[in-house]
Order: C-alpha cells, then sequence, then structure tokens
C-alpha cells in the first residue's frame, strides 16, 4: 500500500475512502485530496490545479513550500532536530532573540501548536494573578467573550459558546467568564471582580467568520484592562503575522492605512502567536511577554518536549524573515481593499451574498441562507470544481484566506473564478 502512495496509485477516491475506514471521524473536509503545493497553488492526486483560498487556516501565509523556509528546514534536519529542553541548543537562543526583537516583547516562550500557546497563556496568567497582583489561591478568572475560538483542548473548549465543541466534555475548567464581544460595557462590568487577573481575545474572531470588532473596541478595552491591572492577552494564532494586512491585528483596529509596522496602538500584555509563524511547514506557536509577567514561570512549571526544537527554531525565523523581506502585510493590506470591493459588488448585484467582511486578506462572505442550510457547503463545492477552495465556517458563512504571497493578478483571477461560480450558481 505505502508503494502505491508513493508512486501515486491511488485516487481521490479510494484515498478518501481509506481516511473513513482508518481515521477518527472529527473532521468532514470538502471531497479533495492534495497531494503538492507551490505558492498560491495546491494540485490534488489527479493533477488538478486549485487556488488555495484557505491557507491552512491562515497556517500557510508564506504560500505552500516557499523555497527560503523549506530550505531552513532540510538544512537543519540534516543537522539536529530535537535536543529536548534538557539540555541547549545552538539554534534555540538565536530564535528567542529574532522573536523578541520582531515582536518587542523581553521574552518568547516556545510552543508548538496554537492551543497550546493559548494555554501557556492561561496558566502564566494565572501566575502573574497570584504572584504579582495577590489575588487569593484558586480564585483568579479571566474573561473570555461568546463565539471565541482558541483550540480544542480542556480549558479552551471550557471558555468556548460553541455547543458542538463543548457538549459531553465535561466537567470544564472553572475560573472563566464570559462577556458578548465587541461589548464595551459588559466587560467594564466584568472588570469590577477584583478576582480578573486576565481578558483573553480574538482582535478579529476568525472561526466564529470573521467578525471584525468596532473601531476602538480593542484600544478601549486595553485601557479598562490597564485601569484594573489585568491582563490584555491576544490571541492572534489566526489574526497575526500579517494576515489582517499589518503584522499584527492589535495593533490597531482602526481603519487606517498606516501599516504600522511593528508599532502597536493596542499592545497585548501577553501575546499568543501561532499557524504562520512557521509558514506552515512545521509546527511551531509561542507566547510572547515583558519580565514582569514571563518570568513568573520558573524552571519545571511549564514546558513541552518539541517546545523551542531546533528545527522549528530555524523554520520560524526564515518564515518571519519571508514575512518581513516581501512585505506580505503591506501586500495583505492593498489586495483586501480589492477583494473586498470586487466581493460587494457581487453583494450589490446577487441575491446570493448578503455581505463581504474583514481585514486584509481575512475576509468572509455571509451567503442569504439560514445559518444551518447547506448552501455555503455547495457553493464551495462549485468553487473547488472552477479551481478554487474555500470553506465554509459557521453554516452560511465562507472564509476567504488565501496566501499572502499572492499577486493582484492571481487575486483578480481568483475574483473571476468567484464571480463565475455566482452567475451560476
Ligand atoms: C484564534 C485561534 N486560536 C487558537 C487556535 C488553535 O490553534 P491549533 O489548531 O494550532 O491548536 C486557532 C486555530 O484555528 C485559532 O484560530
Amino acid at each position: 500500500m505505502g508503494n502505491s502512495i508513493a508512486t501515486g496509485k491511488l485516487t481521490s477516491r479510494e484515498l478518501i475512502e481509506m481516511e473513513l475506514r482508518h481515521g477518527a471521524h472529527n473532521y468532514k473536509p470538502l471531497p479533495v485530496v492534495l497531494s503538492r503545493g507551490e505558492g498560491i497553488y495546491v494540485w490534488d492526486v489527479e493533477g488538478k490545479k486549485y487556488i488555495d483560498f484557505l491557507s491552512a487556516y491562515s497556517a500557510v501565509n508564506q504560500g505552500h513550500c516557499h523555497p527560503r523556509i523549506v530550505g531552513a528546514l532540510i538544512d537543519q534536519a540534516g543537522k539536529l532536530t530535537l535536543t529536548s529542553r534538557a539540555f541547549h541548543n545552538d539554534v534555540l537562543g538565536p530564535f528567542e532573540e529574532f522573536a523578541t526583537s520582531f515582536f518587542g516583547y523581553d521574552k518568547l516562550l516556545p510552543m508548538n501548536t496554537g492551543v497550546e500557546a493559548v494555554e501557556t497563556a492561561i496558566k502564566l496568567c494565572r501566575k502573574w494573578a497570584y504572584l504579582k497582583k495577590g489575588i487569593p489561591e484558586n480564585e483568579a478568572r479571566i474573561v473570555f467573550v461568546e463565539r471565541n475560538f482558541h483550540g480544542r483542548t480542556l480549558a479552551a473548549v471550557s471558555a468556548s459558546t460553541d455547543p458542538t465543541a463543548r457538549a459531553d466534555f465535561g466537567p470544564y475548567v472553572p475560573g472563566i467568564n464570559i462577556i458578548p464581544y465587541d461589548d464595551l460595557p459588559a466587560l467594564e462590568k466584568a472588570l469590577e471582580n477584583p478576582n480578573v487577573a486576565g481578558f483573553l481575545f480574538e482582535p478579529i474572531q476568525g472561526e466564529a467568520g470573521v467578525v471584525v470588532p468596532s473601531e476602538g473596541y480593542l484600544t478601549e478595552a486595553h485601557r479598562m484592562c490597564r485601569e484594573k491591572n489585568v491582563l490584555f492577552i491576544a490571541d492572534e494564532v489566526q489574526t497575526g503575522i500579517a494576515r489582517t494586512g499589518k503584522l499584527l491585528a492589535t495593533c490597531g483596529n482602526c481603519s487606517c492605512s498606516k501599516g504600522c509596522e511593528n508599532k502597536y496602538e493596542t499592545r497585548a500584555d501577553i501575546l499568543i502567536l501561532g499557524k504562520a509563524i512557521s509558514g506552515g511547514v512545521f509546527p511551531v506557536s509561542g507566547v510572547l511577554a515583558d519580565d514582569e509577567i514571563m518570568m513568573c514561570i520558573k524552571p519545571g512549571e511549564h514546558g513541552s518536549t518539541f517546545g523551542g526544537n531546533p528545527l522549528g527554531a530555524r523554520v520560524a525565523m526564515a518564515a518571519l524573515e519571508v514575512v518581513r523581506d516581501e512585505n506580505l502585510a503591506e501586500n495583505a493590506h492593498h489586495l483586501g481593499e480589492i477583494f473586498r470591493s470586487r466581493m460587494q459588488k457581487l453583494v450589490d448585484n446577487h441575491d446570493l451574498f448578503k455581505l463581504v467582511r474583514g481585514k486584509g486578506l481575512l475576509n468572509a462572505v455571509v451567503i442569504n441562507d439560514s445559518p444551518d442550510s447547506q448552501t455555503a457547503g455547495k457553493f464551495c463545492l462549485q468553487m473547488a470544481e472552477n479551481g478554487l477552495l474555500a470553506k465554509p465556517t459557521q453554516g452560511n458563512i465562507i472564509r476567504f484566506a488565501p496566501p499572502l504571497v499572492m499577486t493582484e493578478e492571481q487575486l483578480n483571477t481568483a475574483c473571476d473564478i468567484i464571480e463565475k461560480t455566482v452567475l451560476k450558481f
């Protein structure tokens, strides 16, 4: 069987059946089996070419198999891949120096997946609450918002309001308050509790359907948190690394076109990164904070066998260099404006699209049908037929998040495919 895979003899259908037979059914992918990727394109096992408009949920911002990132992986893989943190390795220090200077923090705590970084932030916040804020033992609370998505561990699921993510996974982690998103009076009220240690949020809610909060929400929320000595914790696993047209979405939720370039209007006390920090080449995530917070964690109190491994560290440095050297934030900002204006024309002229929203190249279109309808799913199947891959998030909402290395010409070709699909649907 291994041989037939290597020689590409199995069809898409056979490979899908194989997954269904032997794999857990915890996902429901589009029936497309991909075997190759380059830049903004992916190919299925039958050789059909698609434009990738999901980028592995924004992990592949730098495009598939970016030569500079893959080159770093191959070079490092021949030297040293894993030491655990029982010993030092010669890449971790340079990565930590690079990442802290890139994002402007004192310290980095490297992990592997997005949700591990979220867990790290929660633990760090709780430690700080007891050691620095003086909250009584086991009383610390963290405020989350409705319809968040922070991953799939028990703490993340405990903070979730999505019944599918939560049901039958109780008992849940305590110490969590959930308030509506984009609601400053609700936050103000929640912060009245002196045992609140942190406010953990997504600057734009990706999984919820690319929900952009009102202008000024983040800056005001930050001010309120500071006033109450509450840590402002940004989950930028999906929005970070140039996706929303700026290096970070927390550098201001305004509609200006400054690009901000590493200068925050709002600066998180704890910044959570994952996905595109390694360009989708290797799982790397991490939490950034200043010493006052990060030094609350002492040896043995948190860690991971793979966190900070030399392979991930090399890959992440290359991935961040690509973001900087290829001006991906600026490109995302520029192409995002074109994408939304082209989608707005479809909204204005056709019944199928109700609205388009987003920032940079993190956008969504709301389909004019009930949230539990199959219309968005059918539309995505039709787009796949026409050579473009995207997937519904939350029923009738389609997220459009292509790799940020896209050119204007490629973006227009993609918009033509979406338009053609709308016209025929
Ligand atoms: C905002 C946000 N946080 C955390 C996660 C979890 O990341 P991972 O799937 O790598 O654990 C995701 C994944 O989609 C996310 O969008």
